[in-house]
């Protein structure tokens, strides 16, 4: 098998396609294991830092949740907890760290400074998402689709619309061409991933088979997919400035039944990694809506709500694909 014990997981490109597909199984198996009630903790005595230099829900529950579940502890860290990014820096943070810790989860704004982390911790660090790069999210939506789909994963068709110069977008166009997937990114050319993300993506493909697309037209996007996805329109640490600019670019990529319509695949899935904007029921939303008089932004209400939706599912598994990269790098 593949022994990953004591590697960082950084980003999608640090994996082979073998080493990736061997960490969804894990994730599986270990899912499997926890419903049946016969999970092993193999992190008994770990002790894991988590760093959160921006807010969370599933990254934070998951890796506190997977640890316990596998017998180790977890110390959260906030940014105006801790010293981090304003007395000490991350270099100093990660020898520090990495004294007293088995491994560390940093969640931040640029990928250098996860990766900084990881060069001077002596311990394994996972990144749980950067402003480039969101690769435990990646494992998460995999074993997501594997479990809706009885297609092997080099016949799936995946068309992501929205904010496509972002963490997901990256991240969804590399973790696509990794697996040999038919991989679609549906968006003005202006939000398109960075030419070095759509250049390894390419690379990817050639060994791998994927199909790569990016297409600013929706139709021709979604034709045949079996999986929609989207995202916020503008990510954490954005500044408010954008929104007007960024509304007004991708008003036509929202994805609704009339998306799912344009597949012409009335068993279509539609997949986001969350938090969505899909309702009036958060303050940011009510905030969107007087200043835009838009209720609903990169999908509607009534897709969110529809059968074709998996969000759920899709959340649940953050904590059996964590657990997996903890067990992986970490277990006994
Ligand atoms: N999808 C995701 O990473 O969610 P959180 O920001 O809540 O961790
Ligand atoms: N692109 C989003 C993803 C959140 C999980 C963000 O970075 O805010």
């Amino acid at each position: 098998a593949f022994n990953l014990r004591n590697r960082h997981f950084l980003k999608e490109l640090d994996f082979t396609p073998q080493e990736f597909r061997f960490l969804v199984d894990l994730a599986a198996q270990l899912k499997a294991a926890k419903y049946a009630g016969t999970e092993q903790p193999r992190l008994r005595g770990r002790n894991i830092a988590l760093i959160f230099e921006k807010t969370s829900t599933r990254t934070r529950c998951a890796f506190e949740v997977a640890a316990h579940d596998q017998g180790a502890s977890t110390t959260y860290l906030d940014p105006s907890g801790s010293q981090i990014g304003h007395k000490e820096s991350i270099k100093d943070t990660a020898r520090v760290l990495g004294r007293m810790f088995d491994g560390i989860e940093y969640r931040g704004h640029g990928q250098e400074v996860v990766e900084e982390l990881a060069a001077h911790a002596g311990v394994p660090v996972w990144n749980g998402l950067t402003d480039e790069w969101h690769p435990t999210q990646m494992l998460a939506d995999v074993l997501t689709v594997t479990e809706h789909t009885a297609k092997p994963l080099t016949e799936v068709a995946l068309a992501y619309l929205g904010d496509a110069r972002s963490n997901m977008g990256n991240s969804l166009l590399v973790t696509g061409a990794l697996l040999g997937m038919d991989i679609r990114i549906v968006a003005p050319s202006a939000l398109w991933p960075d030419e070095d993300v759509q250049k390894a993506a390419q690379d990817l493909a050639e060994s791998t088979g994927a199909r790569i697309t990016l297409t600013e037209e929706v139709a021709e996007g979604v034709a045949d997919a079996d999986f929609l996805y989207t995202d916020v329109w503008v990510s954490m640490g954005e500044p408010k400035e954008v929104w007007t600019e960024r509304i007004e670019l991708l008003r036509p990529y929202q994805v609704s039944m009339d998306t799912v319509r344009a597949t012409g695949n009335p068993a279509v899935k539609f997949l986001h990694c969350l938090p969505a904007f899909h309702d009036l029921g958060t303050e940011v939303g009510r905030q969107m809506y007087e200043a835009t008089g838009m209720s609903e932004l990169e999908c509607t209400d009534e897709l969110f709500e529809s059968a074709h939706s998996i969000v759920f599912d899709q959340a649940e598994n953050r904590l059996h694909t964590i657990k997996a990269v903890l067990v992986a790098t970490l277990g006994s």
